[in-house]
């Protein structure tokens, strides 16, 4: 089945780059946040960073006013019924996601594919809240989904090859690699990335260097891009610290057990970027 039509439930940092990422690249969006003002401002959002592309010289304005002309930003969700297939990105938390997929499956056509942007959780649970078990897949995005090449395709033990095949369709025509994993906490990279990022944390917990030292030796000593303090303030420190507490509990392996001042920070709400204060203060 060929997507026309794209629907995404939440607007934070990942629902906002998969919108902006998809229309870019021709897909018609409609945009569900819970209120009509945060879908605005998210649009808004949007427009802000599409004109920044344009500064760069990276698009044209005929290709920004396109753009911008395919997304629809609502917070009624009936008007995702006409989507050939649906992302969930909304807060990583299984309880919201199980009660989002139940609604989205007495929503949508039945032709619909039901997908989740999660970075950890049981896909197949979300897939068990529906009527369409073999619907239903993990398209997980990259942040900033508008730059970063990697689509995970997520194949739970319920999905269809029809199901896998038209979302790693859909991940190649938004100009994505695509790799297809199975319904494993973390999948691959954030298995592999999270006890790196958790460690990291450990590390400045106990003294060793400071987090600007730390950052710069993983950038200069490992040609990363960013160091990882940098890169939990841009995924947000609730999101880390949700992915951790789901790969903890996946698999218990002590280097996923997220160290102390990672929790005290949430609690803190010191999220990173998003908040405006995380390991680095982004408010000036
Ligand atoms: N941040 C990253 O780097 C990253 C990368 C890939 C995938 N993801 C995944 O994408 C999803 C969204 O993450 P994000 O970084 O965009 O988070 P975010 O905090 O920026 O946005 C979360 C969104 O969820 C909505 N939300 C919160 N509580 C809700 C509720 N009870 N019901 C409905 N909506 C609710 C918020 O309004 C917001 O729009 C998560 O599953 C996360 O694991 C995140």
């Amino acid at each position: 089945m060929s997507v026309a039509q794209l629907g995404i439930v939440g607007s934070g940092i990942m629902g906002s780059g998969v919108a902006e990422c998809a229309s870019l690249n021709g897909f018609g969006v409609v945009l569900r946040s819970r209120s009509q003002s945060t879908a605005d401002s998210t649009l808004a959002g949007i427009e802000k960073s599409l004109a920044k592309a344009m500064e760069k010289g990276r698009l044209a304005e005929s290709e920004r006013d396109d753009a911008l002309g395919r997304i629809t930003a609502t917070s009624d969700l009936s008007e995702l019924a006409e989507c050939d297939l649906v992302i969930e990105s909304v807060v990583e938390d299984i309880e919201v996601k199980k009660h989002l997929f139940h609604e989205l499956d007495r929503v949508c056509k039945d032709h619909t594919i039901l997908a989740t942007n999660t970075s950890t959780l049981p896909v197949v649970e979300l897939a068990m809240e529906t009527g369409r078990p073999e619907k239903v897949c993990g398209i997980h995005f990259f942040n900033p989904a508008p730059v970063m090449s990697l689509v995970e395709v997520v194949r739970p033990i319920t999905a269809s090859d029809e199901t896998v095949v038209s979302a790693r369709e859909f991940a190649e025509r938004c100009g994505k690699t695509a790799v297809e994993v199975k319904d494993r906490a973390g999948f691959v990279v954030n298995a592999l990335l999270f006890p790196y990022l958790n460690n990291a944390v450990r590390m400045l917990e106990s003294g060793v260097a400071s987090k600007e030292d730390i950052d710069c030796a993983m950038k200069g000593g490992c040609g990363f891009p960013l160091g990882p303090f940098a890169l939990l303030d841009l995924v947000g420190l609730d999101t880390s610290l949700a992915i951790l507490d789901a790969l903890y509990g996946e698999f218990k392996d002590p280097n996923y057990a997220a160290v102390p001042l990672l929790r005290r920070m949430v609690a803190a709400e010191q999220l990173g970027r998003k908040s405006g204060q995380g390991f680095y203060d982004y408010r000036h």
